[in-house]
């Protein structure tokens, strides 16, 4: 044994410089692309004694240099590597610039284990290049691409965000018919260069790519809940496809939105961070929703931890371009997360807080000019670069009034996010908007493992949660932690009436709502050795915890608030949440009768789901003799498991840091 292998040894030092040398070719087809995400079939041939850490550099532009690459795959992801020749296919996202691709060698021996991806996985040495193709681009390098619609500060605006390979003057162009586009709009454009990041790896060349110029533009004079048809672009860079959205409408008697947290992007290839494959799932199901839903008006929340780019700056473009099939046709709405910004020196950094450097030196800076939310909160970045936005802000949207925070810049008592989110929820006119959803980034409450956070909970807890009680606050949604998990109404640890699940003038009902793609969770299980003990038990105001991925679809109207929890392995409900306003005049019938086919429908084992609902309706009925006075909040909650077979779903797995 000993000896082969010392052989083997001596066969690949006396060879390997030969079989280096000898001639692999590589060529790609086709060599230019007309849209970004179309596939192209790399080969190659001529690879002497195989491998299986021979892999494959994609590299853009193709001057980086070797170890610069966005990202790689090992050659036997072709099923005939072994024979030296092979092929891999892969979409590719236009970064504005070409692409080129490298196949190296590179020997066991060489396996370096200080450079490591995230997982601690060594990352391919590029010492023995063996080839290199020819560069592959796109037919409009330039775009427009990466369309994303949000709300402006007024009801009869729509803003559109794109990405231009040059700053040169671009519109939108947006009309009620297709084919007549006839009001446009110039866009402002801007960008931020590599001297605005402030640490590694967004600073360096690893990480910096030229993130082109960023194209704003607002359609003005719109109707309510129109349909409206758009392109960005000009004459000379081309134009984007025709999009359509349905505009915004206060006086709208239904709001529909889907809200997330932390979904990430997928990437086709291996990269320095894992990258978030189950965000797929989440587009996909959402896509469907949008369908489902026609032409009424919907919008998006995702509640930070975005992209997950951490300062590789081609996963915002990987990310854009994931989720333009939503964000081109619904508004895309966001708030900061740890992920887009914490870096050593953020201007505000108590240290119960606990910020470490999520944000990959990007310093908030590509979150607050690829989006623009409504509002005009800043933060100075102080070190020089754009200021930092998009961190707190409110809309209205039909009956619902959304207030969006971020709890990664200072929220206490005094400081100006504190004052905004006071008066923004004092002022709220709750004949109009019946129901407020509060949504930051780090929960408020979560049961899981997450201790790093529990100084920056309390001041939470100290500091909003007396707002958000005080207000009537109807909802409040975090993310952070990769799990969805349901409190009961709660007021300092206090579950309001959990016993009767209606609850009267209720306190904020919590969610996490976490899980819509980052992997990266601790279990709620009991440990191996001690399977008596759950890590993580769940106390009484825990009312439901799911850990598959998947996101939040609410449907609100005047009288009730639905929260449902869909799964992404069957894009079913796994969860439930049922609000009432009091608010509309509303019989026990009425409500039964509505409510009472859904639960027979879709909750059939559960027998007793109907006589439950108008047990409890009839509690609330009561209760609402006895509340004439000021508000009356009724509070259903009905929770629908549908515990699939383990191996049906895909779990998250480890703990988020
Ligand atoms: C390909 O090679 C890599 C590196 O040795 C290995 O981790 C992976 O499991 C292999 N994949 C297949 C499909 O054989
Ligand atoms: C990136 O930022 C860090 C922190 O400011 C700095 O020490 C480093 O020199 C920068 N690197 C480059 C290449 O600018
Ligand atoms: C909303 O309901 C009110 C009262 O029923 C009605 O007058 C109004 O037309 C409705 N608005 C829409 C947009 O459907
Ligand atoms: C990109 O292309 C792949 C197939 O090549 C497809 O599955 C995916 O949906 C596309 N993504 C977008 C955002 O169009
Ligand atoms: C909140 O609800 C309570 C109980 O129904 C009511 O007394 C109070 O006036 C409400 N406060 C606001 C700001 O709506
Ligand atoms: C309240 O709802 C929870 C979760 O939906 C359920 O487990 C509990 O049994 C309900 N309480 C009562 C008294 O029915
Ligand atoms: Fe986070």
């Amino acid at each position: 044994m000993a000896s082969s292998k010392t052989l083997t040894l001596i066969f690949l030092l006396l060879f390997l410089p030969i079989s280096l040398s000898s001639p692999v070719s590589i060529s790609v087809s086709p060599q230019t692309l007309t849209k970004s995400n179309r596939t192209i079939t790399i080969r190659w041939s001529g690879v002497d004694s195989p491998s299986d850490l021979d892999w494959l550099g994609i590299y853009s532009p193709p001057s980086s240099s070797d170890q610069d690459f966005i990202g790689y795959l090992f050659l036997n992801a072709s099923s005939t590597w072994a024979t030296g020749s092979g092929s891999i296919s892969l979409p590719l996202v236009n970064l504005r610039s070409d692409y080129s691709f490298r196949i190296f060698r590179w020997t066991r021996s060489e396996v370096n284990p200080k450079h490591h991806d995230h997982d601690q996985n060594p990352l391919p040495g590029t010492k023995h290049l063996l080839a290199e193709s020819g560069a592959v681009g796109f037919d409009n390098p330039g775009g427009p691409e990466q369309i994303h619609l949000a709300f402006t500060n007024r009801e009869d605006e729509m803003r559109v965000l794109w990405i231009t390979g040059d700053g040169s003057e671009n519109w939108v162009r947006y009309g009620v018919e297709e084919g007549r586009l006839e009001a446009a709009e110039k866009a402002a454009v801007g960008r931020y260069e590599r001297g605005d990041m402030c640490d590694f790896p967004a600073n360096t060349s690893v990480g910096w790519r030229d993130p082109g110029w960023i194209q704003d533009g607002v359609m003005r004079g719109l109707e309510k809940g129109k349909k409206y048809y758009y392109q960005v672009g000009s004459d000379k860079g081309g134009w984007s496809d025709i999009h359509s959205f349905i505009s915004r409408d206060n006086d709208a008697n239904e709001t529909i939105a889907f809200l997330f947290g932390d979904m990430g992007t997928a990437v086709p290839y291996s990269t320095f961070y894992r990258t978030q494959d189950e965000s797929r799932s989440t587009v996909k199901w959402i896509l469907r929703d949008l369908e489902n839903f026609g032409d009424k008006p919907v919008f998006v929340s995702h509640i930070g931890d975005i992209s997950y780019a951490r300062g590789f700056s081609w996963i915002w473009d990987e990310f854009f371009n994931q989720i333009e099939p939503i964000a081109s046709r619904v508004p895309y709405h966001v708030c900061i997360g740890n992920h887009e910004y914490n870096w050593p020196l953020q201007p505000w950094k108590p240290l119960w807080a606990a910020y470490g450097t999520d944000g990959g030196g990007e310093c908030g800076i590509p979150y607050s000019l690829k989006f623009k939310m409504p509002g005009k909160s800043f933060l100075p970045t102080g070190t020089g670069a754009p200021d930092t936005r998009n961190l707190y802000y409110s809309f209205d949207a039909g009956v619902v009034h959304f207030l969006y925070l971020s709890t990664e810049t200072n929220f206490l008592k005094g400081s100006d996010q504190y004052n905004f989110i006071k008066a923004d929820l004092e002022k709220v006119n709750r004949d109009k908007t019946p129901f407020v959803v509060v949504q930051g980034h780090r929960p408020m409450y979560t049961t899981s493992n997450e201790v790093r956070d529990t100084p920056l909970r309390e001041k939470m807890l100290e500091h909003l949660e007396p707002l958000l009680v005080a207000n009537n606050v109807t909802l409040a949604l975090w993310g952070h932690v990769h799990r969805y998990e349901r409190f009961c109404p709660m007021k300092n640890f206090k579950c309001e009436d959990v016993s009767s699940n209606v609850t009267y003038g209720a306190s904020p009902v919590h969610l996490v709502i976490g899980m819509a793609g980052q992997d990266w969770q601790p279990i709620w299980e009991p440990r191996s050795d001690h399977q008596d003990v759950p890590i993580f038990p769940q106390p009484e105001r825990s009312m439901y915890r799911g850990g598959e991925f998947g996101y939040t679809r609410l449907v609100a109207t005047r009288e009730k608030l639905t929260l449902t929890y869909i799964g992404n392995h069957d894009g079913e409900m796994h969860d439930m949440l049922e609000i009432l306003s009091g608010k509309a005049p509303y019989t026990t019938d009425d409500f039964v009768a509505e409510d009472g086919d859904e639960v027979g429908a879709k909750a059939g084992g559960e027998g007793s789901g109907k006589f439950k609902f108008s047990h409890y309706l009839k509690e609330a009925g009561i209760l609402l003799l006895g509340a004439f006075v000021g508000y009356f909040f009724g509070f259903i909650t009905h929770c629908r498991r549908r515990d699939a077979p383990r191996n049906t779903w895909i779990p998250v797995k480890s703990e988020e840091t």
